[in-house]
């Protein structure tokens, strides 16, 4: 019987879980943009977590917003905690209401509500999983989802084999008859080189590479989704973006919180594992990629292999003297008082785990020889800001000798990731008067001024890929691969030399003074973090 008609899953239907009049509405809307998904289930694993409740949940809402969830949808939360049908919508929809970016509408949710579904067991637990094949058959006879599913582990990662060979050994991971199955994977992806292949061995025994995304939430944001954009569809940039024009890129990842209470995943992964070997290299990759000959998914990410490839390992002399580690003593934030990295819950009062590094790398190739990328990512600084700053060499100085101007500044493309999404390009300019004065101006872009706020978590565009199939925006295992390699040479450093100087930043400020001096040294300065 088909969802269209009205019918919810018979064993969990209650009052409040009735399908209601306005999901024919949505069903029978046309899609705001792009196409409907294809009949399927999403199961989530780690269903009663927060990353569930507070982006998964609210991006699938968003998508049936946007009208681009198909009527033959239903999710399946899995997890631990004891719920109903009835009850999991419940909670969700407790944690939605008020956090709905764009507002919560009660028809909207409605319509995805009665598609919410939940399996309580183990992750390692084999019985658990044969009432998931029950629950996945019940639900797919009701809401018509053809067997189609979308498993998100969304679990701690030392399930994410365990759960990937559960799946299989159930035959829950089967495709056949036309039907796809495919695991989106939450990163971290291993703890090192060894780890990531080791978990990638796991994960191939049991399913395809086409089965397998390794989500990166970053390439779900539309700004960083623009770079690839910004850069080759405007003929003005990509002459120039090339160690002839630039002097050198910064890219900047800071953030305001401290370590809240994930000390107990945190303290164990530090800052260099939880944002360099993803977030930072997917946006080096699409900083410095080649142009891909399309935009198919391996295209792509065959450019971005090969650039993450071409990024020079690191001898022991070279991280010593190329990387910066740090860790927040207590500082004030705005109003906020922080205290220090040492004192949060779950994190060892010896704790040598850094909230903050900085590091110089270079790319070995045709176009980025000789230009530095530095990097900087740290936690409890002094304000929230994702950017890229591409900076071009200077003229040269030879006209300006004789005037009263004493140098010039270079140009900054500023690629603004977030809060504040934008590009700018900044420029120098007479001041109006009767001697020779520059001025440097910035010739900004606002995303929400221009396209008006989009509300998003960011999840939408990867879960509909992901059931759309396609992998562009999901990472290869060459790509992990490479970038492990690149942040495996420090791991190793930093274990054998424990850091002497912990905590060496309070919170509140820039970071350690040793990432001022990482680019002091060559004559060169941090864009401020503000
Ligand atoms: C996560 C890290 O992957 O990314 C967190 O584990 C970090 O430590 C977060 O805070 C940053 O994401 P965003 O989207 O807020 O920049």
């Amino acid at each position: 019987m088909s969802d269209a008609q009205g019918v919810v899953h018979g064993t969990t239907a209650s009052e409040a879980r009735k399908a209601p009049d306005s999901m024919f509405q949505l069903d029978n809307a046309v899609p705001i943009s792009g196409k409907q998904a294809p009949p399927c289930t999403v199961v989530i694993f780690g269903a009663a977590g927060d990353l569930t409740a507070r982006k998964l949940i609210p991006a699938l809402y968003n998508l049936a917003r946007e009208r681009l969830l198909p009527g033959a949808f239903a999710v399946i939360g899995f997890a631990r905690r004891d719920y109903d049908d009835a009850g999991y919508a419940k909670h969700l929809e407790s944690e939605l209401r008020g956090h709905a970016p764009g507002g919560f509408d009660e028809s909207v949710w409605a319509w995805l509500a009665s598609r919410i579904h939940y399996v309580s067991g183990n992750f390692d637990d084999t019985e658990a999983y044969g009432r998931l094949s029950n629950k996945l058959r019940d639900v797919d006879t009701a809401h018509g989802t053809r067997g189609n599913v979308l498993y998100y582990l969304a679990t701690s990662p030392e399930f994410f084999s365990i759960c990937a060979r559960q799946l299989a050994a159930n035959g829950l991971a089967q495709e056949e008859s036309g039907k796809w199955r495919r695991v989106i994977i939450e990163k971290p992806f291993g703890r090192d080189l060894r780890t990531a292949r080791e978990l990638d061995k796991q994960l191939h025994s049991v399913l395809a590479e086409s089965q397998i995304y390794r989500i990166d939430h970053y390439l779900g944001k539309e700004t960083v989704q623009n770079i690839m954009v910004f850069r080759f569809s405007n003929g003005i940039f990509e002459p120039i973006w090339n160690r002839r024009y630039i002097d050198h890129v910064q890219i900047t990842v800071a953030e305001t919180l401290g370590v809240e209470k994930r000390g107990g995943y945190y303290d164990k992964s530090g800052a260099l594992r939880d944002m360099v070997p993803n977030h930072i290299f997917q946006l080096i990759s699409l900083v410095a990629m080649e142009p891909p000959v399309s935009f198919q998914a391996d295209a792509v990410r065959d450019e971005q292999a090969k650039v993450l490839r071409a990024i020079q390992p690191m001898t022991p002399e070279d991280v010593l003297s190329r990387s910066v580690r740090g860790q927040y003593a207590a500082g004030q934030i705005g109003e906020r008082l922080l205290a220090d990295y040492r004192s949060e819950p779950n994190v060892s009062p010896e704790s040598a785990t850094e909230t903050f590094v900085a590091m110089k790398l270079g790319i070995d190739n045709w176009r980025w020889t000789d230009v530095p990328f530095y990097l900087r990512v740290g936690k409890a600084l002094a304000a929230r800001s994702t950017e890229i700053a591409i900076q071009f060499k200077r003229p040269p100085f030879v006209l300006f000798r004789n005037t009263a101007v004493d140098k010039l500044s270079p140009n900054t493309l500023v690629l603004r990731i977030q809060p504040d999404e934008g590009i700018s390009l900044k420029f120098g300019a007479k001041v109006p008067g009767a001697t020779l004065r520059l001025g440097s101006v910035d010739m900004d872009f606002d995303y929400s001024e221009h396209f008006g706020a989009q509300p998003a978590t960011g999840y939408e565009r990867l879960l509909y890929d992901g059931m759309l199939g396609d992998q562009t925006l999901f990472q290869r295992a060459d790509m992990l691969e490479a970038s492990w390699a690149v942040v495996n040479p420090v791991l190793d450093v930093w274990s054998a030399l424990p850091p002497r100087n912990f905590p060496n930043y309070h919170a509140g400020t820039s970071g350690p003074r040793d990432a001022d001096l990482l680019l002091e040294r060559d004559g060169r300065a941090w864009r401020p973090i503000k």
